[in-house]
């Protein structure tokens, strides 16, 4: 137990946990890649209920968040800001009620800029009401947009700005910042209070959008640290790579041309590898069976929750700059000591992709020995002669957890 003094209010006793509520990357559901403008009050109830009748909520989604286009276009004459009377006719609190009686937890969105992305009234000289109204609310969660952002100010202090009047709400609310990875966001966003925050533009449900937000995770770990290793992730402030087109097979907002099932699966091992937020994007009333098993498995979702807070890092660096491949080898140390590790295989033909020991710093003197278990086949293995090899199939993505066995 820790005392936790939250600004103006009296002292409060709470663990780290329930201060530091972004130990590991949130998880829940954002009404955006499916819905855009299209939501509201009985969708949202309705995700709601199917988050907690689906046991999604067991796994750890526990945010339902309502994304852009959610209020009037003109704030009241105290300033507020007001939930559009056709979408949301019971409002905000309610809603929020509503989720709370169900053990999730409500999140909303707002942006830095003096519109939101969608064109309707945003926070921009706004913050410390915003801040008030949303914890009047009930709000726990406030996804922060970018657009519409004046030239004139930079965006790390419209960041500072409204984590500090989040900070002094009265409420705790997960600041979740989405400034696409601008204005070198990596570089300041620890500084803004913020529990995740967005490093790429937005994603779509095709195969060319996930490849790119994973080459870019990778690109990044080169130039910004040179070892490999992915910075600015972890406890505290998670990496967001965006919310999950798992299951959107094309419809939807950003639905394009949807992705196979085999891409599904890579993208989702992406996002658990790396430690990203896990936000659910596809309409989870109508969920086929591979989607919900896709989003369910608890041993991916385990490497993506894991507690250590390890940085993935680029286990075939070297191989992989010499020659230019499409095939990067993901590893994190796990908090039990196993080690994860995604082999990718991100070209359009079928390719082999391999790792050694020794790229995971175990080379043949440590003599130890390595079991694997593949997370989506559930096959278990020992791996000789710490080099494990796969033929793999274009655009996917073998997810191994490797245990380490001291020799006696
Ligand atoms: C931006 C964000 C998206 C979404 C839309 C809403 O593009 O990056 O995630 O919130 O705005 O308009």
């Amino acid at each position: 137990m820790l005392y936790f003094y939250r600004a103006g209010g009296k002292p409060e006793k709470k663990t780290t946990e329930e201060i530091m509520f972004t130990l590991t990357p949130p998880m829940g559901w954002n009404s955006w890649n499916t819905f855009a403008q299209n939501i509201d009050e009985n969708l949202i109830r309705q995700c709601a209920d199917v988050i907690v009748e689906k046991g999604l909520d067991k796994l750890g989604y526990k945010y339902v968040v309502i994304d852009d286009c959610w209020s009037e276009k003109v704030r009241d004459k105290n300033g507020r800001l007001v939930p559009d009377k056709k979408k949301f006719p019971s409002g905000m609190k309610a809603l929020a009620d509503y989720i709370h009686a169900k053990g999730l937890k409500f999140g909303m969105y707002s942006c830095a800029g003096t519109l939101t992305c969608g064109g309707y009234p945003s926070s921009y000289e706004y913050e410390f009401i915003d801040a008030k109204t949303f914890a009047e609310w009930g709000v726990d969660f406030l996804k922060y947009d970018f657009c519409f952002k004046p030239e004139f100010v930079q965006g790390k202090n419209l960041y500072r700005r409204m984590g500090a009047a989040l900070a002094n709400c009265g409420r705790d609310i997960l600041f979740s910042a989405c400034s696409w990875g601008a204005e070198q966001t990596h570089e300041w966003i620890r500084s803004t209070g913020a529990g995740m925050w967005r490093s790429t533009g937005d994603i779509f449900d095709s195969w060319e959008s996930i490849k790119s937000i994973i080459l870019q995770q990778i690109d990044r770990a080169g130039a910004y640290c040179g070892a490999g290793a992915m910075p600015f992730g972890g406890i505290g402030c998670f990496n967001d790579m965006d919310m999950l087109v798992v299951g959107m097979h094309g419809k939807g907002h950003v639905g394009l041309t949807g992705c196979s099932y085999e891409e599904y699966k890579t993208h989702f091992s992406a996002w658990a590898i790396f430690a990203s937020p896990l936000m659910i994007g596809c309409d989870i009333r109508n969920m086929d069976a591979e989607t919900e098993k896709i989003l369910t498995n608890k041993d991916v979702i385990a490497v993506n929750q894991d507690e250590r807070g390890a940085q993935p890092y680029i286990a075939n660096e070297v191989w992989l700059k010499a020659h230019n491949a499409g095939s990067p080898v993901i590893a994190r140390l796990m908090n039990n000591g196993d080690i994860a590790v995604a082999m990718f295989n991100l070209s359009d033909e079928k390719a082999r992709v391999d790792f050694r020991g020794d790229q995971l710093g175990l080379s043949r003197s440590t003599r130890v020995r390595l079991f694997a278990r593949d997370l989506w086949s559930g096959e278990e293995f020992e791996i000789h002669n710490y080099t494990y090899c796969t033929q793999a199939e274009p655009h996917s993505c073998t997810l191994l957890r490797v245990k380490i066995i001291p020799e006696e």
